[in-house]
């Protein structure tokens, strides 16, 4: 596991998009793994001007989702289709058929979420998946106490973490989901690199323990330990707690 500190979450976001441009001029069919929440939308607003500058040819690039809320409607604005169309999608110029996410509306949700699994793997597997991290270590929404081995499947949302996502929704955390379906641990390691950006002094016991700890199903981003081509890239705040 490499683990890069840069100053800010600029700098962060900067260095990732760099890595996707790269991997787009190299393959420019490539499949980018997206995450949610706030840390993400540097990256987002790096490669979208990189786009906009004719720095890298986004127009072949393939997206997918890592999760989705269970039971919101696909155009509800909180919905990770809407968000992951509004943040990445459209800012990079491409359409709804380079995409793709695990339906949070079937009335078949375990047959969605092995739909997904074979949906990735028939596109040829995730190039670089880019992750968050909750404050309670998870990845996608892997709580602690996720396997390690797990596939995409539907889960339940710790309290923590949806009071963590209640800012998405007016502050008020009845609106927040109590289910997702989120690419499992194993899935999310079959991804040829692996990108977890984490900011700000929130996250630092968190990352601590995924890069210093053991790995351990309590701290599901720890994970990362097993994979072959891992990159942490934290701010100065989030690193504050590595030895
Ligand atoms: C969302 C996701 C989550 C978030 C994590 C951190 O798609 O994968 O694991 O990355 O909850 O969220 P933020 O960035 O909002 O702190």
């Amino acid at each position: 596991m490499e683990v890069v500190i840069v100053p800010d979450a600029k700098a962060g976001g900067e260095l990732i998009a760099e890595a996707m441009a790269a991997l787009l001029r190299r393959k420019p069919d490539a499949l980018l793994g997206v995450a949610t929440g706030s840390t993400p939308l540097p990256v987002y607003e790096a490669l979208t001007a990189k786009v906009r500058s004719g720095a890298v040819d986004a127009s072949r690039a393939r997206i997918c989702q890592l999760d989705e809320y269970v039971g919101l409607p696909a155009e509800h604005p909180e919905s990770y289709r809407s968000v992951v169309l509004r943040e990445v999608v459209r800012p990079l110029g491409l359409t709804e058929e380079s995409f793709m996410g695990p339906d949070g509306t079937a009335e078949d949700v375990q047959g969605a979420c092995e739909s997904y699994d074979r949906a990735l793997a028939g596109a040829g597997g995730v190039d670089l998946q880019l992750l968050g991290i909750g404050t309670d270590g998870h990845i996608g929404f892997n709580e602690p106490c996720s396997s390690l081995a797990s596939r995409t499947r539907i889960k339940t949302l710790t309290q923590q973490t949806r009071v963590d996502n209640a800012r998405f929704f007016d502050g008020d955390i009845d609106q927040v989901p109590h289910h997702v379906i989120t690419q499992g641990i194993g899935t999310i390691l079959e991804a040829r690199h692996l990108v977890l950006l984490a900011t700000g002094e929130g996250k630092a016991d968190a990352v601590a323990q995924t890069v210093e700890g053991p790995v351990s199903a309590l701290v599901p981003a720890s994970a990362l330990q097993l994979h072959p081509h891992a990159t942490v890239v934290v701010d100065e705040a989030a690193a504050s707690k590595l030895k």
